[in-house]
């Protein structure tokens, strides 16, 4: 059976990767987040301090040493899930935190990360038999995805997800903040100039929040083997 590009975008901490990865397991592709590969090239600005004091990025000097930047990612035999590695080193934990989250949206925003992510993606899928997640990638990355969701879910029910799993990874964290910081991020990927989040013409919409993580994944296989025959 030919592999299809399956395309899964939606608001900041959805449950999008949950949902991808499963999926991914379930049948057998590979799974991309594309927002760890941002994150990842938020964190090298933050070890190259790149990222001024009020927050503004050093823009000529990031582009500079964007070619510095290589993301993969590993299976992780304990875990049965992919790790992500920025430069062979697996920052799995530190690309999570709530710095890394606080400043990653303008990170994202700009062009030559997105030209550069976007390029990176592309290859990686282009054999098709993928699941990726992140903002653009049935508008911009595969535009030509066989099968596009579009996922949401209320702010606060995002909110709480969010602090829980950072509470269960004894991350410390503050929920106001976590809500401040999704909704800022939301705010941020909508109305950016190159390739913002919004649904794909052709997308299906999954709201899900009132679903069950056991829910959303039987609606998500449902839908696949609709599509993919
Ligand atoms: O999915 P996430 O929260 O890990 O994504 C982190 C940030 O990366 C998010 O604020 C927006 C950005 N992002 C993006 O611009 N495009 C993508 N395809 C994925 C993520």
């Amino acid at each position: 059976m030919k592999k299809i590009t399956i395309a899964i975008d939606g608001h900041s901490s959805c449950g999008k990767s949950t949902m991808a990865k499963d999926l991914a397991r379930q049948i057998g592709y590979i799974y991309i987040d594309s927002g760890a590969m941002y994150r990842c090239c938020t964190l090298f600005c933050m070890q190259q301090g790149l990222i001024n004091a009020d927050g503004s990025i050093q823009e000529e000097a990031f582009e500079q040493r964007m070619s510095e930047i290589h993301v993969s990612f590993r299976l992780n035999a304990e875990t049965g899930r992919p790790d992500t590695y920025l430069n062979n080193i697996c920052v799995e934990r530190e690309i999570r935190t709530m710095e890394v989250s606080s400043h990653v949206s303008p990170v994202a925003a700009l062009p030559f990360v997105r030209a550069a992510m976007t390029a990176q993606q592309q290859e990686m899928g282009r054999e098709g038999g993928i699941v990726m997640d992140g903002r653009d990638i049935g508008t911009a990355v595969f535009p030509h995805a066989e099968m596009k969701v579009f996922v949401t879910a209320s702010d606060e029910v995002r909110a709480q997800r969010r602090y829980d799993e950072l509470q269960a990874k004894g991350e410390p964290c503050d929920f106001q903040q976590i809500l401040e910081n999704l909704r800022e991020r939301d705010r941020i990927d909508s109305t950016r100039a190159v390739a913002p989040l919004r649904k794909a013409d052709d997308a299906l919409v999954l709201d899900n929040s009132n679903l069950t993580i056991d829910q959303q994944n039987a609606w998500l296989l449902e839908q696949f083997h609709k599509i993919a025959g």
